[in-house]
């Protein structure tokens, strides 16, 4: 079925300084581990993220309905200027990226699980991958896994219901702790020595995953997307000033006191600026 073109704002050559704000989105506050890092990495670039909490959780829903969704969202976001759109979400990087990469004139920076440094630096060749059921599902994972897993022996864990307790900031309790457990103890227990984190959400829960599993090795690729997308504006000569403020402006789809109320108890100050959906 051929994808429907949408055409964004034109990407001006050459401009040497850009004030537009980078959107990024995500099913809820997982995608907020990729805004932590650009904030950290780039103070100065204005973000707009987009949390679509009407549609949470993206990971069982079928690869249709998010694509559906990312392309929306990714509609709103350009109608709002910005100038690059990173999907900071595994499940919908595994649904849309390619598709929307074809439809949209702006640049894409997309999540893909940590396939390959895990395989490179497991000690016991044995690796855990942890995502939704939905990127395990699609053909992104598969590929990488064959491009990228070597000769580790790489084991696909569904997270199920971890994103539901993020979604909820529930980040430090011992009743997360004991899910995650549940979920990997058979892993830890079987040989592996190396987590990936394939899911944003799953950001949040890295502290109490290396308490569960002290000595296991966990790979988080949040920081190497916020690099690659400041890479690929910098070749665009599309960053902010460094003088700017940078901003962070928020869109949510669903119940936006709650979302507010987890965004806090995972550590980010309020207030943001709130834009209308
Ligand atoms: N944070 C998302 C991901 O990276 C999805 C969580 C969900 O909505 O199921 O896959």
């Amino acid at each position: 079925m051929p994808v429907p073109l949408f055409h964004a704002t034109p990407m001006v050559c050459c401009e040497a300084m850009d004030h537009r704000p980078i959107g990024l989105f995500d099913s809820g506050i997982g995608g907020l581990s990729v805004v932590r890092q650009l904030q950290r990495l780039a103070p100065a670039e204005p973000l707009l993220y987009f949390a679509d909490t009407a549609w949470f959780p993206y990971g069982p829903r079928p690869a249709a309905e998010v694509r559906k969704r990312a392309f929306a969202i990714t509609a709103r976001l350009l109608q709002s200027g910005v100038k690059m759109v990173v999907v900071a979400c595994n499940t919908a990087s595994a649904a849309a990226l390619e598709d929307l990469r074809q439809a949209f004139d702006v640049p894409f920076v997309g999540m893909v699980p940590g396939v390959k440094p895990a395989a490179a630096s497991s000690r016991t060749g044995r690796v855990t991958i942890l995502a939704t059921e939905g990127t395990l599902d699609g053909s992104l994972y598969s590929r990488v896994v064959a491009d990228f897993g070597g000769s580790a022996r790489v084991s696909s864990v569904a997270g199920t219901g971890l994103a539901d307790l993020v979604e909820r900031g529930e980040t430090t309790a011992d009743s997360t702790e004991r899910h995650i457990r549940g979920i990997l103890e058979p892993e830890i227990a079987a040989g592996s020595d190396t987590v990936v984190l394939g899911c944003t959400h799953y950001h949040f829960l890295a502290d109490l995953i290396a308490r569960a599993f002290p000595g296991a090795a966990i790979v988080d690729t949040t920081e190497a997307v916020a690099r690659r997308a400041l890479q690929v504006l910098t070749d665009n000569d599309a960053r902010a000033p460094a003088a700017a403020s940078g901003a962070l402006d928020i869109i949510v789809s669903g119940d936006r006191a709650a979302f507010y109320r987890s965004m806090r108890r995972i550590g980010f100050a309020l207030p943001v600026q709130e834009v209308s959906s």
